[in-house]
């Protein structure tokens, strides 16, 4: 039979709207943006590490020393620069898919990095430092960071020296500031990064109860990265040589540093004598599994209190107690209406930084922090569909356990509950489901469940696309499980088939010859 798209306004709308999907892509197809598009360079930076770059809080614009370097860079080469933010360990994933020509970021010059990127000429001296709290007398060097706990931001050269460390237990985040909130928010001893942040942070944005302990830890220098053999490395390399020259890098150097810039090395020492370290499918599904786990466990435990917890708020949301019922749907319009990971943040760094701001010494553990995060949300979800499981059921069936001489709540618990139970199982499996890979976001506060394991390995090795399948698999791979779960428990909950298995089975147990 020919499918026939009836009336004729509709197929007017199909025909403008494709003809407008066409225009825009075409008008994205490099044949014929390239002329525009060459004269402009698309520079990746992760935007949470000031002074190198950050976003100025009254105007929303980037800002910082990298910024203004590379601004005056593709001034010299006669470049307009557009930025790109992107998590910092994305980075030299877009460069290696070209996504962007390339990247300024305080990106140490490192041999590993130097095999999947190239890079311009050192533009800055820089290196890591230990930050501890205040109060800490017993961190003095970085020798005594062993069996310590420490807080990095992940892909960084500051995680990889920690990871180093023997008997340390570390944690990764998202950016340098995350990390350092940590610090001060009491969970671990120290934080690994780069001396300049860490002291900008001190100094400039007022992070209170934080010092910077001993020498330092490296000797670094920064470099704008770029693909592989890209064409623009020559032109970064010459503007750059003109800006020192001409004193304009100088200027740079003082509006942020308010001193004179050290004499740069050509060519950055870290790439004399290079390593190479390349993907290992032995760790990665060693970290795969671990990372499972890790989701496993999250997911049971607040599925288990989101479900106790919907349920109660779910009776809650039906009694006759007007204010109870005000307060639960209170709760579950917040829950239900702002985003799980700005609550996790909320719980995990906001409650307790308010606390300290109070005075409380009060810290959460992660393990803690996330379950209940992810616990509150759910049972929001879980109430609602509670409730209209439970009011689903046929006003008959209370007059049932009536005149059966149950009281309200014996009716709720052997005749209401159980049939509305079994009515809301599927949109329960999709929770669950849901869950499974939401817990995916308590890789914000370093928890290392099944994607922020992906993450890491992803950035030491730069191999995204290998790293991130095997993970989307391995969630498929969970998600089909408690799916097939799901069906099973429903036919088992189901009264009608149970009865005739029940049947079946019977007859089959009768002898089918009588005995003699
Ligand atoms: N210099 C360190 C590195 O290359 C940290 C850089 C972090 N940069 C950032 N924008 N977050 O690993």
């Amino acid at each position: 039979m020919v499918f026939k798209l009836r009336p004729r306004w509709l197929q007017l709308a199909l025909v403008a709207l494709i003809g407008i999907i066409l225009v825009l892509g075409l008008g994205r197809f490099p044949s014929i943006a390239q002329e525009a598009a060459a004269a402009k360079w698309k520079i990746g930076t992760e935007p949470a590490f000031p002074p190198f770059e950050m976003k100025d809080a009254a105007t929303g614009d980037l800002d910082g020393f990298d910024i203004d370097l590379i601004k005056a860079i593709g001034e010299a080469a006669g470049r307009e620069i557009e930025f790109v933010s992107l998590p910092f360990e994305g980075l030299i994933p877009a460069l290696q898919s070209k996504t962007i020509d390339a990247a300024i970021s305080g990106m140490t010059i490192t041999a590993e990095r130097s095999q999947t990127v190239d890079f311009s000429r050192p533009y800055f001296k820089a290196g890591l430092a230990i930050a501890v709290r205040e109060d800490n007398s017993d961190i003095k060097s970085f020798e005594n960071l062993m069996g310590k706990q420490i807080a990095v931001q992940i892909g960084t050269t500051g995680a990889q020296q920690a990871g180093s460390v023997k008997d340390a237990v570390v944690s990764t985040f998202d950016s340098a500031p995350l990390a350092l909130q940590e610090l001060v928010n009491g969970r671990v001893d120290a934080v690994v990064n780069d001396l300049p942040v860490t002291l900008f942070a001190i100094n400039e944005a007022n992070l209170k109860g934080v010092k910077v302990v001993g020498e330092l830890v490296t000797e670094e220098y920064y470099g704008i990265a770029l693909p592989k053999n890209s064409e623009a490395l020559a032109a970064i390399n010459a503007a750059l040589e003109t800006l020192i020259q001409t004193g304009v890098y100088a200027q740079i150097y003082r509006k942020w540093f308010v001193s004179d810039p050290p004499i740069l090395p050509t060519i950055a020492p870290s790439l004399i004598s290079p390593t190479r370290s390349g993907l290992n499918w032995g760790r990665l599904f060693q970290n795969l599994l671990k990372g499972a786990w890790i989701t496993i466990l999250l997911t049971a435990t607040s599925f288990f209190f989101g479900l106790i917890g919907g349920s109660l708020v779910a009776f809650a949301l039906i009694s006759p107690v007007r204010p109870l019922r005000w307060l639960c749907r209170a709760y579950v319009d917040f829950f239900r209406g702002t985003p799980m990971l700005v609550q996790l943040f909320m719980i995990y760094f906001g409650i307790p930084a308010m606390l300290q701001g109070l005075g409380f010494e009060v810290s959460f553990n992660r393990f803690f922090a996330a379950v209940l995060a992810l616990s509150l949300n759910v049972a929001a979800y879980l109430a609602e569909i509670l409730r209209g499981g439970i009011q689903s059921i046929d006003r008959g069936q209370w007059e049932a356990g009536e005149s059966l001489a149950m009281n309200p709540i014996e009716t709720m618990q052997y005749v209401v509950f159980p049939q509305s139970f079994r009515r809301v199982l599927p949109p329960l499996g999709n929770e669950f489901i849901t869950l499974i890979k939401d817990t995916s976001l308590a890789a914000v506060i370093g928890f290392e469940e099944l994607f922020r394991q992906g993450q890491l390995v992803m950035a030491t090795t730069y191999r995204s696309f290998e790293v991130f399948l095997a993970i989307a698999i391995v969630y498929l791979v969970m998600t089909s499980i408690a799916s097939i779960c799901f069906k099973r428990l429903e036919a088992y909950m189901d009264p009608i088939s149970r009865a005739k298995k029940l049947t079946q089975a019977k007859a089959s147990a009768l002898p089918t010859t009588l005995p003699s």
